[in-house]
């Protein structure tokens, strides 16, 4: 008697499971059993159809089947655009040029202070959409954009609500979202001359009731120069692991300040960026397992020359991670694979690095890892079906979207 379950992919000409980071786990001619949106099977095509039976069957012949991929860092709620500041980039002003004029984070927070929370969900559903459609199943998301008690609630409750009401409540139809709480992205205008007044604020004020509320799973900072600087960062992340939130860094982007050192003295989760990091940094990060999540979107669009050095990271032993850094100054793009394409010409990583850091390695960044990041028996059942002969094909055929089937916990998206 074979088994009944609710889909099954089969013949994919590679399965690519991500369950042995080494050397993926590809299963050629391989398939995948589906029931109650979690993973029952995973197998040879031949084995899986003789033990499994399925009123849905997808054919995936000449294609690739991957675990859906994984954007552990972005910014995907806030309202207009920056395409004006993208043109004065390109004429030579630097971010912090922008940032000093009173454009960069800051006309974004102008904006999302003046929207309803209504008006951000509508703005961020447009985009949740196209990530979906680029083969993202999970994604962790940020506030940071409001940068008063009000408006950091406002884009939590809006990112909650995205998502179906809860933390780790499924909307099959796009990205599951993993909440960040980073009122500590910039100074706001009203306390530009008392930074220690509005670290008071996140501290005392914001984080209980981000805590108490239950609006994230973590608590980042833009550990920044002449932004949070190294004592600030310590402060406001210590209050947050004291009410029970994990915590990340935006760590060495710019300035060497030591952030991948804090970020190891924490026990952070991750370390996020990374352009500058010392080789003290490195060692201590991976003593303490902290994942280095690599954004090399925003030095690719920033048009910097010096990338994240993920070779001599991921030399060093060090876990690596890839994100979109999702945003709308420095990183505007919802496509992992156009990520994963710049990580392997402008880092060195090899396709299948970047697809284990774009999945199981990015899973580890948010706690995730039992549930999601690889095709194994037991796991949630997000996955997707490449129009493609091999997972190398993702990185390599860039800047089109390859992507034919997404399934976000056993449910088909065409
Ligand atoms: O990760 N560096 C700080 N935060 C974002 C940029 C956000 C913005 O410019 O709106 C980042 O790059
Ligand atoms: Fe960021």
């Amino acid at each position: 008697m074979k088994k009944q379950v609710d889909l099954i992919i089969a013949n994919a000409r590679e399965l690519v499971t991500v369950s042995r980071s080494a050397e993926l786990g590809i299963i050629h001619n391989g398939a995948v059993a589906v029931k109650k949106g979690r993973i029952a099977a995973v197998g040879a095509s031949d084995d899986i159809l003789k033990s499994y039976s399925s009123r849905k069957v997808i054919d995936a012949e000449d294609k690739t089947v991957t675990p859906g991929l994984i954007d552990c860092h972005t910014h995907p709620v806030f309202m207009g655009d920056r395409a004006d500041e993208f043109e004065l980039k390109l004429k030579g002003a630097t971010y912090q040029q922008i940032g000093a004029a009173g454009g960069g984070i800051k006309s974004t927070v102008r904006k999302v202070r003046n929207a309803t929370k209504s008006e951000l969900k509508a703005n961020a559903l447009k985009y949740l959409n196209r990530f979906i459609r680029c083969g993202t199943t999970t994604m962790e998301a940020k506030s940071g954009y409001g940068l008063t008690t009000e408006d950091e609630v406002k884009m939590l409750e809006a990112i909650k609500e995205l998502n179906g009401g809860a933390i780790g409540a499924i909307n099959s139809e796009r990205p599951e979202l993993v909440p960040t709480f980073l009122g500590a992205h910039e100074i706001p205008d009203e306390y530009r001359n008392n930074k220690a007044g509005y670290v008071d604020l996140i501290i005392q004020e914001m984080i209980p009731l981000v805590a108490r509320r239950k609006l994230a799973e973590f608590c980042d900072v833009f550990c920044e120069k002449n932004v949070f600087e190294i004592e600030d960062s310590r402060r406001i992340l210590k209050a947050a692991q004291a009410h029970g939130l994990g915590i990340k860094l935006h760590a060495d982007e710019f300035a060497p300040l030591g952030g991948a050192e804090l970020a190891a003295e924490l026990n952070a989760v991750s370390a996020d960026h990374l352009m500058v990091i010392s080789d003290e940094g490195m060692r201590r990060m991976k003593e303490k397992g902290v994942i280095a999540v690599l954004l090399p979107g925003t030095t690719f669009m920033l048009g910097l020359k010096s990338y994240a050095p993920a070779r001599k990271m991921m030399d060093a032993g060090l876990t690596v991670a890839l994100a979109t850094d999702f945003n709308p100054g420095t990183s505007f793009t919802e496509s992992l694979p156009m990520i994963m394409s710049i990580a392997c010409v402008k880092m060195k990583m090899t396709p299948a690095e970047a697809l284990t850091a774009a999945t199981i390695n990015a899973a580890r960044a948010i706690r995730k890892e039992k549930l999601i990041g690889s095709l194994e028996p037991g796991k949630q059942a997000d996955m997707v079906i490449w129009d493609c002969l091999s997972y190398k094909h993702i990185p390599y055929h860039f800047g089109v979207n390859l992507v034919d089937k997404v399934i976000k916990a056993g449910k088909v998206i065409e």
